[in-house]
């Protein structure tokens, strides 16, 4: 998809589709919608009047309402899409307002859209901070390279609907915002390709994008975006000692991949060093300890956090923060097989901590732990880690929001404010070391498992916390978050990309 911005008045504009946004302005809680358009130009307000004082458009969020040839515009269609309440609009809207666009474009083969880029005349004062020209237009375009992502790739009788052109329209006065604008537009691009890049990694099924092809990739993005990568297998993971990762490597036939990834900002604005660790299971079948077949097809998507963590360094290469960035991403396929670890063997940690197995299906944890601990030896000062790490952690917070664990309050803090800036839902649960009795074993240092099955996102969260000793560290559980199950009128269903955002804002925050 080309993207372009222009300062210039939508009325004169040709195009196949033209959107303006929609929100309802009406306030208390019984009365009747009163859908009002975010522009100021008279001509679209005239054109649109009858059938917004109708009572059949009701601006709710996502909702549209499409009139051809419309008056006084040189556009063939014009698309109004809902906002939702003008009261409580977020920037978050405004990616599902332009993914809208985007997919309703898309499901009738037009090839090119252009959006009005919202005018706030409509809005209460209180708006104004949230709804700043430079989110809005990262919003707008973030939303609809989105919403462009078509995860249908294997389809031979597939027919290509992916947009060429997209143009957002901005009002040519206010010359003073012009510069904010841009940079969120551009800003709303970079975002948006991380972001798909993460999700065309974790669609791949795993007889493709196996350890090796996750290497083989990220190392070809990082190529391509000018940051370090080296690609690493079973030797350097014997020389490292890491026992954990190499013993859920050892019942699959693909060789294990530890990917490591440094981005060295021009001139650093403090010494820290933040590390991104991603578990990269490509495929967990659970192991010994195996799945049940039903739902085992989407365990390809464990590979998720991975995902997220590189897509992130896409964004970070390309936006430039002033600050040391390093990722650790372990890859492995956890497979049954006559070479796999099983319950009741006896792992050892490159941090020289001995573990029991007690399920090999809980084997994210285990690859981790080497993970966070590397990294610590790379010299990381701040660590967070993403994982589709526990079923129960789906069962406690469902799909909406990600479970969120830390040791250290103002890590926790930042992170948490980043991540609502990014428009993404985190929950912190806790992870305090009155659970750390649950993870004890009668041989061992500790357990792989729980030893029951309550508070399982939090016993897996305490096992990672053995492998992080003080250092401020985040570990995200998005097991429920990964992956979108039906389609929604602004993103396909299919993988979703969860995290980037938010880890990418909360390295901006710590680049002082
Ligand atoms: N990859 C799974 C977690 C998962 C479950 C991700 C559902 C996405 C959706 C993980 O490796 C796993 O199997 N965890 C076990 C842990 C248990 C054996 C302690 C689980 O959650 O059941
Ligand atoms: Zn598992
Ligand atoms: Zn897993």
């Amino acid at each position: 998809m080309s993207t372009q911005l222009f300062f210039a008045d939508a009325t004169p504009f040709v195009t196949p589709l033209l959107t303006v946004f929609s929100v309802d302005i009406s306030t208390g809680p019984d009365s009747e919608p009163l859908p009002t358009l975010l522009t100021t130009s008279d001509t679209l307000s005239n054109s649109t009047r009858g059938i917004l004082t109708s009572g059949e458009f009701k601006a709710t969020l996502g909702e549209t309402l499409l009139l051809h040839r419309p008056a006084g515009l040189k556009a063939e269609r014009l698309l109004v899409v809902g906002l939702g309440k003008a009261k409580t609009l977020v920037p978050a809207e405004l990616r599902t307002g332009a993914g809208t666009a985007v997919r309703f474009a898309k499901a009738r083969a037009i090839r090119s859209l252009a959006i009005i880029f919202p005018e706030d005349r409509a809005l209460s004062d209180e708006h104004l901070d949230t709804l700043d020209c430079s989110k809005t237009a990262r919003a707008l375009t973030e939303g609809a390279l989105l919403a462009d992502f078509d995860p249908e790739i294997y389809r031979t009788d597939r027919k290509d609907r992916s947009i060429e052109s997209l143009t957002v329209l901005a009002p040519a006065q206010e010359k003073g915002s012009h510069d904010d604008i841009r940079t969120g537009f551009t800003e709303g691009e970079v975002l948006a390709a991380a972001q798909n890049f993460t999700r065309s990694l974790v669609l791949e099924p795993g007889n493709i994008l196996t350890p090796t092809e996750l290497g083989r990739r990220t190392a070809a993005m990082c190529a391509a975006h000018s940051i370090e990568c080296a690609v690493h297998s079973t030797a350097k993971l014997k020389e490292l000692g890491m026992g954990a990762f190499l013993g859920v490597a050892q019942g699959s036939a693909e060789p294990p991949a530890l990917i490591v990834m440094r981005y060295e900002p021009a001139k650093p604005a403090s010494d820290k060093v933040i590390a991104l660790i991603g578990k990269g299971i490509t495929f967990d079948t659970g192991g010994i300890s195996i799945k049940p077949a039903d739902g085992m097809d989407k365990m390809k998507y464990d590979m998720a956090g991975a995902g997220a963590m590189i897509g992130a360094m896409q964004a970070i290469a390309s936006l430039k923060p002033a600050v040391r960035v390093i990722s650790v991403i372990c890859s492995a396929e956890n497979m049954p097989s006559g070479t796999a670890y099983k319950p009741g063997d006896v792992l050892t940690a490159m941090s020289g901590k001995t573990i029991e197995i007690m399920n090999t299906d809980a084997e994210g944890r285990l690859v981790l732990a080497d993970g966070l601990h590397y990294a610590k030896t790379l010299g990381a000062t701040h660590m967070v880690d993403a994982a589709t790490l526990t079923g129960a952690c789906v069962v406690a917070l469902g799909k909406v929001n990600s479970g969120l664990f830390s040791n250290d309050e103002d890590t926790c803090d930042v992170f948490l404010q980043a991540s609502r800036g990014a428009g993404e839902h985190f929950w912190r649960l806790p992870c305090t070391d009155d659970y750390r009795e649950l993870i004890k074993s009668a041989i061992a240092d500790i357990q792989n498992t729980g030893v029951d099955r309550w508070g399982g996102a939090i016993t897996a969260a305490m096992f990672l916390k053995e492998f992080v000793g003080d250092t401020p560290w985040v570990h995200l559980d998005i097991a429920g978050q990964a992956w979108i199950d039906e389609n929604r009128t602004s993103i396909a269903k299919g993988p979703s990309g969860v995290a980037v955002r938010s880890i990418v804002e909360w390295v901006r925050a710590l680049a002082v």
